[in-house]
């Protein structure tokens, strides 16, 4: 149901919690007014944080539409930021909100990001991840990503490296 209402009804363990209910959201294009919502699930997020100025600079390129995840009342839940440029795409930001983490907010989007950029021409879409984030490389595997290589000491904050991952998007994933 792209860029439609999705509900997703969850109960289950996760890391020892329960966790249970009904988070209903929708995604939509990020909008200037999203943005302090958006950097405070950004620096919850990650220990090098994008600036507010790079998420509205994004907003202003021809070849990146950022996205986000929206609750009825308005809450932002989560948001992505992928550039589609010469028949490639790349993921260049993904975070959900701590409080809405591990409810089908995250697939959604990296789904809807290989949606869109199927719908942009792109053929294959590219990421990079910490070597020690395995929430988020389990995520990209359930996505249909696999791993093509690895860049030493990639994350200069850290020193970390990073798992370059791939997918091709088919046809079909465009739709
Ligand atoms: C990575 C992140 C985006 C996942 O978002 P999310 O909404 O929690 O993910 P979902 O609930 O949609 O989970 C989808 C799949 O991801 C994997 N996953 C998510 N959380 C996980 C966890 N804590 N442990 C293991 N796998 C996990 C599972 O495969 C899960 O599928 P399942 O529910 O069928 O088991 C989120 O944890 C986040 O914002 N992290 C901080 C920012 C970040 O690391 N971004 C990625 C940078 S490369």
């Amino acid at each position: 149901m792209p860029g439609g209402v999705r509900v997703r009804v969850y109960l289950g363990f996760r890391a020892g919690m329960l966790v249970g209910g009904c988070l209903k959201f929708h995604i939509r294009d990020m909008k200037e007014a999203d943005l302090d919502s958006v950097v405070a699930i950004e620096k919850a997020s990650f220990p090098t944080p994008w600036s507010r100025g790079m998420f509205r600079e994004d907003l202003t390129r021809p070849f990146s539409r950022p996205f986000t995840a929206e609750d009825p009342a308005g809450e932002i839940l989560g948001y992505v930021v992928c550039w589609n440029v010469a028949g490639e795409a790349h993921l260049l930001n993904i975070a959900v909100h701590p409080n809405f983490r591990g409810r089908g907010v995250g697939e959604a989007l990296v789904k809807e990001t290989i949606r869109r950029a199927g719908r942009a021409g792109s053929e294959w879409i590219h990421l990079e991840v910490r070597v020690g984030n395995e929430q988020a490389q389990t995520l990209y595997r359930k996505c249909g990503f696999a791993f093509v290589g690895m860049r030493k000491g990639y994350y200069t904050d850290t020193g970390e490296d990073a798992l370059l991952f791939a997918r091709e998007i088919r046809p079909a994933d465009a739709t």
